[in-house]
């Protein structure tokens, strides 16, 4: 997603240093120190309480046992619907990322789509075709880093509209699906990536010599360029990310130490690559600037009907995780009959008899979509809230929708808000 870094803030803080935060716990044994705080507004690492549970979990060789629940958690959670995974697999019906790529590719068939229908939906399915794969993780993510995403997402692909929904997880869920898919210990920092400056520089001038900016954003070093691959992380993470001792070898042989992955090869020595790795965990970067408050277009004065809504939000961009469930292999979607980890609430955006007939809300007690939270009409108030999670304002009560899609833009917030207030016509 474009533009959305307030949620890195942290990480850009306190990554200036010279020093490789350790991995291992320190000898004393007071647990270690956090390298990155998503959530915490320290910018000291000294300053984390010495027993952090998420780092001391995570340094060393997962425990089988969280292993195991955390292999249980990505089918309940059903994590393959979104992301490839070699263990684990998924009806073709509820595929989200394969009906999609399926789609775009030309391979989808199905009794009744005619050949002018495939062609139409190609045309309308931008979503969840490319998504990260979560294979070969093992060795390559720091386990922390992924239990704390998981918990508190934020984008790591600026070219990628989609982001990581915020699923229903509690820590240890995280603990355990970040077990699963990093069992490994931590290996050791890389401790041949130099930092002085003049190593920084030279691996600053290599990457750019061999093009890694026309891929990569790197925070506000690089802008991530806007015709780049959709699955290129911006690197301004790295340091944080990844195991910071596969990156070298990463750089020298990419589907060597990654199977599958989108990374081409680049000619380049041993040498070049360590101080590529250098200005990559080392490079002073800058906080980015916070990102406007989304400003919202007064309320339309002629009249704005169901059908338009319909047309020009709901089939666009809510009606897959809210449809009518006799349309859809019996399956409403994760907003209507539950899925990816949620209970179901019962809101089907499939029609206006279904839109008016309300929904269940966390207690499972009927509610009308349009009750007031926050002195807002529900099914506008998430739609604001999806704004402020793309700012990095994460409000537990309330999550936004669409729910890890681009957030509605002016003009369709402005058209919700507007039927609203004329009573909502048919
Ligand atoms: C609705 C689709 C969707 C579902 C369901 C989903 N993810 Fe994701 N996930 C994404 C997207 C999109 C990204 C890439 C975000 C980015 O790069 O900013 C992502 C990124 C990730 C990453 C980071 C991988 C990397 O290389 O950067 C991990 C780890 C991850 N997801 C784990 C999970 C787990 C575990 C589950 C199940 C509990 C899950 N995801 C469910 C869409 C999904
Ligand atoms: C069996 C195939 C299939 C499955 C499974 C599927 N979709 Fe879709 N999806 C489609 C088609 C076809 C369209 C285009 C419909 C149209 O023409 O309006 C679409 C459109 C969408 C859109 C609107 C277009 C866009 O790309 O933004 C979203 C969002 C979406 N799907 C999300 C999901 C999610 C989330 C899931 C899983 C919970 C899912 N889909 C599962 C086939 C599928
Ligand atoms: C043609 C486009 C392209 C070029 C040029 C390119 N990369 Fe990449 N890079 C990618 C893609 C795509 C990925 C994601 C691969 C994946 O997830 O498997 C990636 C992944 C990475 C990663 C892993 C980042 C993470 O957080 O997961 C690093 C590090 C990296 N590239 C560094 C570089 C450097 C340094 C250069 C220049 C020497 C470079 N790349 C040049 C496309 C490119
Ligand atoms: C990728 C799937 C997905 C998409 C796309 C999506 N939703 Fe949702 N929606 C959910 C899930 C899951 C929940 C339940 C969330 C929870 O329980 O916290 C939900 C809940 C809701 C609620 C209930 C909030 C309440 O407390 O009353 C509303 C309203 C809603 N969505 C509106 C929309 C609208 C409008 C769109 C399109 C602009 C949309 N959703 C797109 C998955 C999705």
């Amino acid at each position: 997603m474009r533009g959305v870094a307030i949620a890195c803030v942290a990480v850009f803080v306190g990554c200036q240093s010279t020093a490789d935060p350790p991995l291992a716990p320190p000898a004393d044994g007071r647990g270690t120190r956090s390298t990155h705080h998503v959530a915490s507004p320290s910018t000291d690492p000294i300053a984390t309480p010495p027993t952090d549970p998420i780092a001391a979990s995570t340094v060393l060789a997962a425990d089988p046992a969280s292993i195991a629940r955390g292999r249980a958690a990505f089918d309940r959670l059903e994590c393959a619907r979104c992301h490839t995974h070699e263990g684990a697999s998924v009806e073709a019906s509820r595929d989200c990322a394969g009906c999609h790529r399926a789609i775009h590719e030309g391979t989808y068939t199905r009794e009744g789509v005619t050949t002018e229908m495939a062609t139409d939906f190609r045309a309308h399915v931008h979503h969840l075709v490319e998504v990260p794969r979560l294979d070969h993780l093992d060795g390559w993510l720091s386990r922390e880093w992924v239990t704390r995403f998981l918990l508190a997402p934020h984008d790591v692909r600026p070219a990628l509209e989609e982001t990581m929904p915020a699923l229903p997880m509690s820590e240890d869920v995280a603990v355990d699906l970040a077990a699963f898919l990093v069992p490994s210990a931590a290996r050791e920092p890389e401790r041949s990536i130099a930092d002085d400056d003049a190593a920084i520089e030279r691996g600053r001038a290599h990457a750019e010599r061999l093009g890694c900016p026309s891929c990569h954003g790197f925070g506000t070093l690089w802008a991530t360029p806007a015709d780049g691959p959709a699955l290129a992380p911006d690197l301004a993470h790295a340091r944080v990310r990844l195991q910071r001792d596969a990156i070298v070898g990463f750089l020298l042989d990419p589907s060597a130490a990654r199977p599958g992955t989108a990374m081409p090869r680049l000619v380049l020595d041993e040498t070049t690559a360590r101080e590529i790795a250098a200005f990559l965990v080392h490079a002073p970067l800058e906080e980015p600037a916070p990102m406007a408050p989304f400003a919202r277009l007064p309320p339309l004065t002629r009249d704005v009907t169901f059908e338009e809504i319909e047309e020009r939000v709901l089939r666009r961009s809510c009606w897959h995780c809210h449809a009518d469930e006799s349309l859809a292999y019996g399956d409403g979607g994760p907003g209507n009959t539950g899925g990816f980890g949620f209970a179901p609430r019962e809101v089907d955006l499939s029609s206006y008899t279904h839109v008016m007939s309300g929904a269940l809300d966390r207690e499972g007690q009927h509610v009308s979509l349009f009750r007031e939270i926050d002195g807002e009409p529900a099914l506008l108030r998430v739609l604001l809230a999806r704004h402020d999670e793309v700012r990095g304002v994460i409000d537990p009560d309330v999550r936004g929708m669409p729910l890890g899609l681009p957030p509605l833009d002016a003009e369709q917030i402005q058209l919700i808000e507007s039927w609203i207030a004329q009573g909502r016509p048919r």
